[in-house]
């Protein structure tokens, strides 16, 4: 036991080929995995994002990006919203899983979040889940997610946390140590990977950034008007904000390029 509450080593953040492997073998019965995986969790956070989005008055023909979509689990309730959902992922696996729920009218695109293929400004909102552990440079990654939505548009993730409270961290660490693998072994050899993937990307990600750092990383991005919570006890995270009428510059390079970010107007 003291083994598992023990903290992980870094974990590497995952190749593109690495996460794609992931996904295309955990799409069947993601669903259930994610619900397991959040300890029952996932789509309370799901709905306090999507609730957030319709307050700033996403809705009937709004036009959405939503990166990272997965089997469409945020897509499908903002475009039975009204709508216009475009859902980017890099796994084919994942989309074909979203083709079967989304509305017909949502378009689903393979492509990586880190160059998106979209213009400045195109989307009233953009939404995103469980991204920035699966690339080098999230402050860089979120730049060029924002640049997506017009000012005044809406700009929301969700992401797994670590309880900050001692107790609730041990138990945390049970879970994503002993019940996740375990769990992952019922559902077969992808959700085990996953499942033993989890808890240390959590962890090392959490290690690298804090809450303050992710808010910066918000406000550098263009982001204005930022609220950051973290429910269930700390394990998951709700990130907001709306994106101010100043224009982010790309970093030299574009993302994942080294300089420090500039913002012009
Ligand atoms: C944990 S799943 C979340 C899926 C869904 N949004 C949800 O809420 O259940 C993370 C998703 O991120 C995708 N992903 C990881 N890196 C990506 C990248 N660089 N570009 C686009 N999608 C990526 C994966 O393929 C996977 O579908």
């Amino acid at each position: 036991v003291a083994q598992i509450l023990r903290p992980t080593k870094e974990r590497p953040v995952p190749t593109r080929g690495e996460t794609r492997a992931l996904f295309d073998g955990a799409a069947r019965g993601y669903d259930t995995l994610a619900q397991l995986l959040s300890g029952g969790q996932y789509l309370k956070w799901r709905d306090r994002l999507v609730t957030a989005a319709t307050r700033h008055g996403v809705g009937n023909g709004s036009r959405v990006l939503d990166i990272a979509t997965g089997t469409g689990l945020i897509a499908t309730p903002l475009a039975t919203e009204g709508a216009e959902v475009t859902g980017l992922d890099l796994s084919r696996g994942m989309l074909k899983a979203a083709r079967g729920r989304a509305p017909h009218r949502t378009r689903l695109v393979q492509g990586d979040a880190r160059r998106l293929p979209f213009p400045d400004h195109a989307f009233d909102a953009t939404t995103m889940s469980y991204l920035l552990r699966y690339v080098e440079d999230p402050a860089a990654v979120l730049l060029e997610l924002v640049r997506t939505v017009r000012p005044g548009g809406f700009f929301g993730f969700i992401e797994f946390h670590v309880p900050q409270d001692a107790f609730w961290r041990s138990l945390w660490r049970l879970h994503t140590r002993l019940v996740l693998p375990t769990g992952g072994l019922l559902g077969g050899p992808a959700w085990w990977r996953v499942g033993r993937f989890l808890g240390p990307s959590i962890e090392t990600f959490w290690d690298r950034h804090d809450l303050a750092a992710v808010r910066t990383m918000m406000s550098d991005a263009g982001l204005g008007e930022i609220h950051i919570e973290t429910p269930s006890l700390g394990g998951g995270l709700v990130a907001l904000g709306t994106r101010t009428g100043t224009r982010a510059a790309r970093r030299d390079g574009g993302p994942g390029g080294r300089s420090s970010i500039r913002r012009t107007r």
